[in-house]
C-alpha cells in the first residue's frame, strides 16, 4: 500500500463464477462460469494490468444465476493458476466460523505467496439464509455480526493467545500458526467489505481496509468517500476505496452506447424484478433508507451492482479520462465487469490502460494531488 498521492489507479474484475454473466440480459454473452474459462481469464487479466480479481459468493440459484462455484475454493484455484493476481474471496458472516476462515485464508496466503484477500459481505439474500437453515438477522444486526467477524479475523492473524468475547463470536486463547505472510505494506491479507448503508460506512471506518461501492456517479462516490474517511479518521485509520463499474469499451462511443442499449432492451425482466424485490433487504430496509440499490432504476439493476451508473462506457479515451476523474475524487481501485470477458479484458489492457497511465503521468508532472483518502 503506497502512501504516494500518485499511486497508480488499480483495477479488479468480477470473477464470473456464477452462471449468466454480469448482466441479467438475454443478449449474447461470451462469458463462461467454468473453471477452464476462468483460469484462462485470470492469466489474461494479470497480463493485462489487473491487480485483483473478486469472486462472488452465492449458494443457490437466483435471478439469472442458476449455477455457482464456491468462492473460497474457486479463488484458491485461480491463485494457484496465476503469479501476481490477488484474488479476493467473498464470504458471508453467518455461514463461516471466522477463526476457521482465518485459518483457511492463512493457508491460502502461504500457498499463493501472500496474495489472499477477503470481501466480507453482510448479505441481502434472505432466501439463501433460510434455505441453509441460518437465522436471517435484521439489517444492522448483520453489520454488528460482520464487524465482530472482521475483528476475529484480524486477531487470529496478528495475535498469539487471541482472546475475543463478542455477542456472536468468541476466542479463548487461539494460537493460529503459521500466521499469514507479513509483507511490506500488507501485514495481513487485505480485508474488503461490500455494502453502502450507514451501518456499512461506520463499520468500514472502524475495521475494514477497503470499502467497495456499488456503481455511482461522481457525487455518489464522493459522498461515500467523505463519510467513510471521516469515520476512519476518528479511529486514526485510513480506508481505501473500490468502485464498481460495468465497462463497455468500443472503438467508438456510438458502438459502446449501442451495446448498452441492447443489453437493457434484452433484459430478463422477470429476473430483474425478482432481484429488485429481494434486495429491498439491503439499505432500503433501514430507517434512513441509505445503501446499495436504494435508488436503483430498472435499467440500473440489469447490471446487478449498478455498474452502468459509473458510465465507463465509450471509447478508450473517454473511459480513461473518466477513470482519472474518479481517481481525483479518491477512488483507489476500479472493480470492472464485462460482457465478453476474454475479448474485452484484452481490449482494455491494450487500448484503455495505456491511456490511463499516460494521464496519470501527466497529473504527476503537473503535481496535481489526487484523492482525499491518502491512497
Ligand atoms: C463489490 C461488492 C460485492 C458484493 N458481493 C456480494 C456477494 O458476492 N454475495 C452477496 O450475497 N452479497 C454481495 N454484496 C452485497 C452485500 O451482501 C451487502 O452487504 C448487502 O447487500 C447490504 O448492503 P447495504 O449495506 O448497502 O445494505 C456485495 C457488495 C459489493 C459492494
Amino acid at each position: 500500500m503506497s502512501s504516494s498521492p500518485y499511486a497508480p489507479l488499480q483495477f479488479a474484475y468480477w470473477v464470473p463464477n456464477v452462471s449468466g454473466g454480469l448482466v441479467t440480459s438475454e443478449i449474447e454473452q461470451r462469458t463462461d462460469w467454468s473453471y477452464d474459462y476462468n483460469k484462462k481469464l485470470a492469466i489474461l487479466a494479470e497480463n493485462n494490468g489487473f491487480d485483483y480479481a473478486l469472486s462472488q459468493v452465492r449458494y443457490m440459484a437466483s435471478y439469472g444465476a442458476a449455477y455457482q462455484q464456491e468462492s473460497t475454493s474457486f479463488s484458491l484455484a485461480l491463485l494457484l493458476a496465476t503469479e501476481r493476481l490477488k484474488v479476493i474471496a467473498a464470504v458471508h458472516p453467518g455461514f463461516w466460523q471466522p477463526a476457521v476462515l482465518a485459518k483457511l485464508l492463512s493457508t491460502v496466503d502461504h500457498l499463493s505467496g501472500g496474495r489472499a484477500a477477503v470481501n466480507v459481505v453482510s448479505g441481502w439474500f434472505k432466501g439463501e439464509f433460510t434455505a441453509l437453515g441460518e437465522p436471517w438477522l435484521e439489517h444492522d444486526e448483520r453489520y454488528r455480526r460482520a464487524e465482530e467477524f472482521i475483528q476475529v479475523l484480524r486477531k487470529s492473524w496478528t495475535e498469539d493467545n487471541a482472546q475475543f468475547a463478542g455477542d456472536f463470536y468468541r476466542l479463548r486463547g487461539y494460537d493460529l500458526k503459521p500466521k499469514p505472510l507479513d509483507l511490506p505494506g500488507r501485514p495481513t491479507p487485505e480485508i474488503f467489505q461490500g455494502g453502502n448503508s450507514t451501518a456499512a460506512r461506520a463499520m468500514a471506518g472502524r475495521v475494514s481496509d477497503w470499502y467497495f461501492s456499488n456503481g455511482k456517479d461522481f457525487d455518489g462516490i464522493t459522498e461515500q468517500i467523505e463519510e467513510v474517511s471521516a469515520a476512519a479518521q476518528v479511529h486514526g485509520r485510513t480506508v481505501k476505496f473500490g468502485l464498481n463499474g460495468f465497462l463497455i469499451a468500443r472503438d467508438t462511443e456510438k458502438e459502446a452506447k449501442e451495446t448498452l442499449r441492447e443489453i437493457v432492451a434484452k433484459a430478463n425482466v422477470e429476473a430483474v424484478h425478482g432481484f429488485r424485490d429481494a434486495v429491498a433487504q439491503a439499505g432500503r430496509s433501514t430507517s434512513d433508507k441509505k445503501g446499495m440499490w436504494a435508488d436503483s432504476s430498472f435499467e440500473d439493476l440489469v447490471q446487478y451492482n449498478d455498474g452502468f451508473k459509473t458510465k465507463l462506457i465509450g471509447s478508450p479515451e473517454q473511459i480513461a479520462e473518466r477513470a482519472i476523474e474518479y481517481k481525483k475524487r479518491g477512488v483507489n481501485l476500479l472493480l470492472t465487469g464485462f460482457l465478453h470477458y476474454l475479448e474485452e479484458v484484452e481490449y482494455f489492457g491494450k487500448n484503455v490502460l495505456p491511456i490511463v497511465r499516460e494521464l496519470e503521468a501527466e497529473l504527476e508532472r503537473k503535481e496535481i494531488p489526487v484523492g482525499v483518502a491518502g491512497a
